[in-house]
């Protein structure tokens, strides 16, 4: 019974700490609970590698991204970033030479919605 007892206070105890680690994980981090859920799990599988709210990566920081740009222009970025440079867009010129020219992304295989999740979760960061 004591036996019993321990292997289910281990069992409980291992829960916990691989709970524990698991909020630690590096996709979490910088990545807030905001916005659409939807959106914020598209952006943990294809941006976060790259992309924090609050801190520069390999991509500038996004957090209060919507306030600097617009709509569309996010989702130009976000679909084809080097067909918007292509296009003559300064602005995403300008942010490419900043970001020592590596390559954005492209998302053409997004479907409307879920581009339109992952719009709503970056534009309330
Ligand atoms: C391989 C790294 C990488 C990944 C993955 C990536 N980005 Fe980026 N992102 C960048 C870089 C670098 C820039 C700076 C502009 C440039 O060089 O293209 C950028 C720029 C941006 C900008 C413009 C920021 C501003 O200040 O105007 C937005 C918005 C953006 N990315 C959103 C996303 C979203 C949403 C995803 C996921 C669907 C994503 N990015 C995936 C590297 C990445």
């Amino acid at each position: 019974m004591k036996k019993l007892f321990f292997t289910v206070l281990l069992l409980f105890l291992h829960t916990c700490i691989t709970f524990g680690q698991e909020v630690k994980t590096p996709e979490n981090k910088g990545v807030p609970n905001v916005g659409p859920a939807e959106g914020r799990l598209l952006f943990m599988q294809n941006c976060a590698m790259c992309h924090r709210a609050d801190k520069d990566l390999v991509g500038p920081r996004l957090a209060g991204v919507a306030k600097r740009r617009s709509d569309a222009w996010l989702y130009k970025v976000i679909v084809n970033e080097p067909a918007l440079r292509a296009s003559g867009d300064k602005t995403a010129i300008a942010l490419h030479e900043k970001w020592h020219k590596i390559a954005h992304p492209i998302y053409q295989s997004l479907k409307k919605k879920e581009l339109d999740a992952l719009l709503g979760y970056v534009k309330s960061l």
